[in-house]
């Protein structure tokens, strides 16, 4: 039983000293037992921030990863080692080496929807909450190459005036999401707001009254002053929208823009996690180095 499957996570947690995490496209019930719910920019620094011995990190793989760049002396748990995000996937440390190559003098962002082993490559990382705020303090002088996400980095060429060498990468659950709909939820619900997620297609951001990271949306929902929220991104944040926002109506632009990858996690596999400490996220300790310098220079800004 459900219950019961609570109860034993909650005395494992205390047992092991464990902090949980969770991203807010998480599985409702994850939420629900997870000691702190996020954004990406703010599960890294929970991570960076926690005490507790063990983080179970119930989010995607390199997310996981950066709470271990971060905490190296820590036990980090991804509940499903195949909860992998395609985006990161979309290039490689040898691909960026030749992309370098490409660009002699280039400084690179990376989104932190990437690799250790990328992110060892990079100058510095950002993550969709601050990535106006990073492309910003580059040095003017010198090209810029964005990575992996082509849209966020466009959405942030739009917003700086900078122009970056952006890569071809891509979510496939924000592909999902189209003006077409927004246009016709817009008919539906005139005078009705719509926010969305900067990893969406530019003519989505376009056609949207903000572009925000999932905090973001969060944040906006909070003071938002209307009734009814149209919102474009995966579907998970909409738990914790509703939980908070008691009385305003949100509508999905996508009811389908579900990222299978986050929905790996479940209860039963936290709690086998805690039960046998699986499964350990390790980075090799001079990829670590590298990629933590990457990641404490988005920190720090
Ligand atoms: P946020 O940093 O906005 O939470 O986004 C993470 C992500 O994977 C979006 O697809
Ligand atoms: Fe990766 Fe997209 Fe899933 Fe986020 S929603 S983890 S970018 S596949």
């Amino acid at each position: 039983m459900t219950s019961d499957i609570i109860k034993a996570i909650d005395r494992l947690r205390q047992q092991r000293q464990a902090l949980i995490l969770a991203h807010n496209y998480q599985r409702g019930e994850i939420q629900d037992i997870a000691d702190f719910v996020g954004d990406s920019l703010e599960l890294s620094r929970q991570a960076a921030a926690t005490d507790a011995r063990v983080i179970v990190f119930c989010g995607v793989h390199f997310m996981a990863e950066t709470a271990k760049i971060l905490s190296p002396d820590k036990t980090v748990l991804l509940p499903d080692l195949h909860a992998g995000c395609p985006m990161a996937d979309m290039i490689t440390p040898e691909q960026l080496a030749a992309e370098k190559a490409k660009h002699p003098g280039a400084q690179v962002v990376c989104y932190v929807n990437s690799s250790a082993a990328v992110k060892a490559l990079c100058d510095v990382c950002c993550t969709s909450a601050n990535a106006i705020k990073v492309v910003e303090a580059m040095a003017p002088d010198r090209p810029v190459i964005f990575v992996p996400d082509q849209y966020l980095g466009h959405y942030a060429q739009e917003k700086t005036g900078r122009e970056l060498i952006l890569w071809p990468g891509y979510c496939p659950t924000h592909m999902k999401i189209t003006v077409e709909q927004i246009v016709a939820l817009k008919a539906q619900h005139p005078g009705v707001e719509v926010v969305v997620h900067p990893e969406c297609r530019p003519d989505v951001v376009q056609a949207a009254d903000q572009a925000l990271s999932t905090g973001g949306i969060l944040r906006y929902a909070r003071s938002y002053q209307g009734q009814t929220l149209i919102v474009g991104t995966e579907t998970g944040i909409l738990h914790r929208l509703a939980k908070e926002n008691p009385g305003k109506t949100f509508i999905p632009v996508n009811d389908k823009a579900v990222c299978p990858n986050m929905k790996r996690i479940t209860l039963e596999k936290v709690l086998a996690s805690l039960e046998s400490m699986r499964h350990p996220i390790e980075v090799p300790e001079d990829i670590r180095q590298k990629a933590l310098a990457s990641v404490e220079r988005m920190l720090a800004l």
